[in-house]
């Protein structure tokens, strides 16, 4: 029989996503659904399309108690890839518009609603054996806490962090409606400034933390990186360890793509894709590199360095497409900036199809990160023929080589570094990578270098695997 998982995470792609950690909550269960028998359980949230994926009940609908006040709670399942999901029906939790706020500020009750998810984990792990848990972030976080409470659960519990930035902060008060005894509030458990944080009840109780990349493993140990829990981190190292996230080979590839106007397998095939875009968009100029941005527009993801940087960018002779959307005020500046400069497209939006154009199309990727736990957008633009421009950082650091050491027997993959977050540093990088773009012929074998490198989840899912067998042991 094999061992039975459960996965928990708070948004899953299809389902809902606002981030990386959805993509990792799809592709990671999927890889290691080949050894274990894997479960995924999520929110379901009101954005969720139930009928396209067939999501119905799962048992009745019954009430949980929590902090002395009883909420209605059903939970539905589904089959899809050949994974079974579990979805969490809670008005408090998922009747939303967002998943946990806007991009100024998470709701109100956002302790309640992931207080509540929870304590539904709960009652899955005491209905049936789970061999392990596996919780991402801190709205699960607070399940290693009650497993460890319950002494007829024997579950072993490990805890990844995608983004240490987001901790699940909430007055001292909130304890009291979350179910939790006074005397958790203590240094060594979920006080933090006198508040209540939910990372460190994952850091604290789960058998083994991990988080998405070696680098970062080291980095948040660091009064740099660790946003105020360096210690906390160096006190439970013995557990910690980081495990670089892979992409899923399948979803991400150039040759079977749908959303692409041509498929392709080599750096060449990426013409007619480049061409439609830049038509699609109204730029002109198609031998001109094109430099593209995809993600949410964040601090985290270097905005404001890329807002300075771009004035400088814009000027050299290429174009320059930016898809995403985040803050209003980066959304304010770069408009004021795509009107400034003709040969920069701004799209404020999520769009997926579009973003694969947009690998599709680019010969090199933006990502001028601050920090950066893994970053997923770098492997899929090598799998796609576009070049990383990088700042030299945790997750980044991990997948991409310098390109003047480029070793055509290697499988890593190449890019464009920089190392201080600095808009002199980022903009040299960016000329640096025109300079290679002029040379066409290693231009073409780098990016045809990088499409055969193997970004995929086989190696860490084995890593994980193994993490989960020596936890069993
Ligand atoms: C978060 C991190 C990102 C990581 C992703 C998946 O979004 O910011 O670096 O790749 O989680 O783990």
């Amino acid at each position: 029989m094999s061992r039975r998982i459960l996965f928990v995470s708070s948004e899953v792609y299809p389902f809902a996503k606002t981030g990386g950690l959805a993509d990792v909550s799809h592709s990671l269960p999927r890889a290691l659904n080949a050894i274990y028998n894997v479960e995924v359980v999520m929110p379901l949230y009101r954005s969720i399309d139930k009928e396209k994926y067939n999501i119905s009940p799962w048992g009745k609908p019954f009430d949980l108690l929590m902090g002395g006040v009883s909420y209605p709670l059903q939970f539905h399942s589904c089959t899809f890839e050949g994974i079974k999901y579990l979805f969490i029906y809670t008005p408090c939790l998922c009747d939303r518009e967002f998943l946990y706020g806007t991009h100024e500020a998470g709701y109100e009750d956002n302790a309640i609603r992931f207080g509540l998810f929870s304590w539904a984990i709960m009652l899955l792990l005491k209905g049936e054996h789970y061999d392990i848990v596996h919780l991402n972030d801190w709205q699960s976080a607070l399940v290693a806490l009650l497993v460890n409470e319950e002494s007829l659960i024997s579950t072993k519990t490990i805890f990844t962090i995608h983004n240490l930035a987001y901790q699940g902060v909430f007055e001292h008060s909130v304890l009291k409606f979350i179910g939790i005894d006074e005397r958790y509030f203590t240094m060594d458990a979920l006080e933090f400034y006198n508040k209540v944080n939910f990372i460190k009840a994952g850091i604290a109780y789960a058998q083994s933390v991990t988080t998405v990349s070696p680098t970062y493993a080291k980095e948040i140990l660091s009064h740099k990186y660790g946003c105020g829990l360096e210690g906390f981190l160096e006190l439970h190292s013995y557990k910690l360890r980081g495990i670089l996230n892979g992409i899923d080979a399948e979803h991400f590839s150039p040759v079977s793509d749908t959303a692409l106007v041509a498929t392709y397998n080599s750096v060449k095939g990426k013409r007619v894709s480049k061409s439609a875009f830049l038509k699609h968009i109204k730029l002109k100029g198609v031998t001109k590199p094109l430099f593209v941005f995809i993600g949410r527009f964040a601090e985290q993801k270097g905005m404001d360095l890329l807002i300075e940087s771009l004035d400088k960018i814009a000027h050299m002779d290429c174009n320059i497409a930016l898809l995403g959307e985040g803050a209003n005020h980066f959304h304010e500046e770069l408009t004021l900036l795509s009107q400034r400069h003709k040969n920069i497209h701004l799209t404020i939006k999520y769009d997926e199809a579009f973003a694969h154009q947009m690998y599709a199309a680019s010969d090199f990727l933006l990502m001028p990160s601050l920090f950066e736990p893994c970053g997923l957008n770098q492997m899929i633009a090598f799998a796609y023929g576009s070049i990383p421009i990088v700042h030299h950082v945790g997750g980044l650091a991990d997948t991409v080589k310098r390109f003047d050491g480029y070793d055509a027997a290697s499988s890593y993959g190449y890019g464009v570094l920089f190392n201080t977050p600095k808009s002199r540093s980022f903009v040299g990088a960016v000329q640096k990578a025109l300079d290679l773009y002029s040379d066409k012929k290693l231009f073409e074998e780098i990016a045809n270098h990088n499409m055969k490198c193997d970004f995929s989840w086989t190696k860490s899912a084995k890593i994980y695997s193994d993490l989960y067998e020596k936890l069993l042991k």
